[in-house]
């Protein structure tokens, strides 16, 4: 079963081909980083629009690559929540039309649940343009998830396809999130996470010592003191008060300083997520631990999370860590095994909403 993948809920347009939830045709993402670097953000009417010049080529140029036609796409799966209000519509409404259009079955995902996804793509096919480092199996369950992005920090654990408890999540800021504040403190470029992560490898993360939350909930997270307190440690190392305008801070640091505080900040962050997913591996019944979602991307992470555990862990290379549509389309592929196929007219988006078991 061949699916057609649309993924456009912040600033990212994607379209993908993947067949069987497993087997990668083709991966399109257009991402919008260039435009919103200059802000420092994602601005969401900026992104809106974006996505609405560049949908139907994105999405034209994964079926060619894939080397399909409408004829061999058996169903169209799209991102309809969480996400950018505008950002969701684009991509629902382009699924809604072409659903509509070429009578295909039209199932709505989760995105965050889509990032758990990427880990399930182990193949290739021939028609592939970039060869990818897929993972050489599937993950097996009940699968442990800690999912890592700009906008989630969460652990969830799979007893199968569709069927899955939330253990834990951020009370606040997700992790992605902290790594582009802090960069932004310390002057690098948005994305921050790429960035930090750069600056981390030739920094020492023993410089300063930055503290970790000590919360209720062995599964929770929180990650907006972190920020503060890179903010709090970086004023005193100028020699400023609380006062001093945040985005003047940077231009006082030496290139060793930023690099010293990209380490210690990653350090303590990797270290929160660590420990929160070895002492859930302690405590349930796991089969595989998957990370997912941007910051799944992180060297660090995958190293030292790999370190404390007594099994393998998973994750996809980086190009479906951050968002795509490969993701969107091989939930799509296990979703459209338990639940019907919606009317295309009745698509719904949802800014905000957290996943559900099915
Ligand atoms: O999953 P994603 O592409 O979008 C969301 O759904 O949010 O994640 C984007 C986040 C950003 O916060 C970005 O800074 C972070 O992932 N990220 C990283 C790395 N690559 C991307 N964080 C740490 N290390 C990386 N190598
Ligand atoms: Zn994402």
């Amino acid at each position: 079963m061949k699916i057609l993948g649309i993924e456009s809920s912040c600033d990212e347009t994607a379209a993908a081909v993947v067949e069987n939830g497993e087997i990668l045709h083709s991966s399109v993402v257009h991402t919008q980083i260039d435009i919103h670097a200059t802000y420092g953000g994602v601005v969401p009417e900026v992104a809106a629009r974006n996505h609405l010049e560049v949908i139907n080529p994105v999405v034209r140029l994964a079926l060619a690559n894939a080397q399909c036609t409408w004829n061999d796409i058996d169903a169209i799966a799209v991102t309809n929540t969480p996400g950018l209000v505008g950002s969701l519509l684009i991509g629902s409404l382009t699924a809604q039309m072409l659903a509509f259009l070429h009578n295909i079955p039209l199932y709505p995902v989760h995105h965050v649940e889509a990032h758990v996804y990427a880990n399930f793509i182990t193949k290739q096919s021939g028609f592939s343009q970039e060869k990818l480092q897929l993972p050489v199996e599937q993950p097996k369950f009940p699968l442990l998830a800690l999912i890592v992005s700009g906008g989630h920090t969460q652990l969830v654990l799979f007893r199968n396809h569709g069927d899955f408890i939330l253990l834990g999540a951020t009370r606040d800021d997700a992790v992605g999130e902290a790594f582009d504040k802090v960069a932004k403190i310390l002057g690098f470029p948005y994305p921050g996470g790429p960035s930090i992560a750069k600056a981390a490898e030739v920094g020492n993360p023993r410089t300063y010592s930055l503290p970790k939350p000590k919360l209720d909930s062995p599964y929770e997270f929180s990650f907006s003191g972190l920020k503060t307190a890179v903010l709090r440690a970086v004023q005193h190392e100028v020699g400023v008060d609380i006062t001093f305008p945040s985005h003047k801070l940077s231009e006082r640091l030496t290139s060793a300083q930023r690099n010293d505080f990209a380490a210690s900040f990653q350090h303590t962050a990797v270290d929160i997520l660590v420990d929160a997913t070895t002492h859930a591996f302690a405590r349930e019944d796991v089969a595989s631990v998957v990370i997912a979602g941007g910051v799944a991307a992180n060297h660090e992470l995958r190293t030292h999370l790999a370190n404390r555990l007594p099994i393998q862990i998973h994750y996809a290379p980086p190009q479906l860590c951050t968002d795509n549509a490969a993701m969107v389309a091989s939930l799509g592929y296990y979703f459209s095994r338990e639940k019907s196929a919606i009317n295309p007219l009745d698509i719904r988006i949802a800014p905000r909403l957290t996943m559900t078991a099915r």
